[in-house]
């Protein structure tokens, strides 16, 4: 109980899915929680189902400006920010995007899955360095094993993570440098059962169900993660029990990327 005592923490992309369960798991553990996102109605309601331990806030994480209000009245109002969870992304499938394999991609639709995904992060961490200042503070960036291999079906989402992975590294590197007592971290999250699989899932309750069964075979630990399994990851980084780790990166993707079925057998 209360890891994160009074702590005041900002996460992105947190009206549903890794960002809504993390919000109410810092809150339960004594945070103070400003839940941003462009979901906004649903976004509100969770703060305020959350209660007097939630805040939330419209940010487009791609949008400078927006940062620029938010982090202005988080300055002016607690004068500092402790955990920074730089959690939104998308994964392109949609289909205004098109395809995403390396061969047929747009451009533009590369460059705006890099400006959600990546740019944001960039923003996230100039501006959480700005707050964190002087008394030190957590940022957490979301990448994904995806981040670590090759997607083929999925170019410009994978690219884009593998550079929130380096730049997570940077960041780190630099604060370090710089003596600010902020450390920075990535998390690389397999298959984790979200609404970010709406998209990849079909709605039929049957096909859904055979869909999941065949991605949770290729586990090692035989299904699909949940949003919990990733949020109590964020806990342990913002909380000062991890005051010694900075530029890591941290696999939750029940053992997948650990090893191969096409291991040599006796
Ligand atoms: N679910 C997985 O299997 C998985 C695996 C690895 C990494 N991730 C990463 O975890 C993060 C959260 O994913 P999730 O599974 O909870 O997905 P989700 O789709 O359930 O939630 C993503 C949230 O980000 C918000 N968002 C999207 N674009 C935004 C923007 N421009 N500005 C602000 N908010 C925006 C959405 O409104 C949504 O609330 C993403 O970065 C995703 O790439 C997820």
């Amino acid at each position: 109980m209360n890891r994160v005592q009074n702590k005041i923490a900002l996460i992105t992309g947190a009206s549903r899915g890794i960002g809504a369960a993390t919000a109410r798991l810092l809150a339960d553990e004594g945070a103070l929680v400003i839940l941003t996102d462009i979901l906004d109605e649903v976004g509100a309601e969770l703060a305020s189902q959350i209660g007097s331990r939630a805040v939330y806030y419209h940010l487009d994480v791609s949008c400078e400006d927006h940062w620029q209000k938010v982090v202005g009245d988080i300055k002016s109002k607690y004068g500092r920010l402790d955990i920074l969870f730089n959690n939104a992304g998308i994964i392109g499938f949609e289909e205004r995007f098109g395809p995403q394999d390396p061969e047929n991609a747009s451009l533009a639709s590369w460059h705006e899955i890099h400006n959600v995904n990546l740019d944001s992060v960039f923003l996230g961490c100039k501006y959480g360095i700005y707050l964190m200042k002087g008394h030190g503070g957590s940022i957490i960036n979301m990448s994904s094993r995806s981040g670590l291999v090759g997607i083929p079906s999925s170019c410009a989402y994978a690219s884009s993570k593998a550079a929130i992975r380096n730049h997570t590294k940077t960041v780190a590197i630099y604060c370090a440098q710089q003596k600010y007592n902020i450390r920075c971290n990535s998390l690389h999250p397999g298959a984790i059962l979200t609404p970010l699989w709406d998209s990849m899932l079909s709605n039929h309750p049957e096909e859904r169900s055979n869909a999941i069964a065949h991605i949770s075979s290729g586990i090692p630990l035989g299904k699909m993660g949940e949003p919990m399994d990733v949020a109590y990851a964020v806990l342990y980084l913002g909380s000062d029990e991890a005051k010694y780790i900075t530029g890591a990166e941290l696999v939750l993707d029940g053992g997948i990327l650990a090893g191969s079925t096409a291991s040599p057998r006796r």
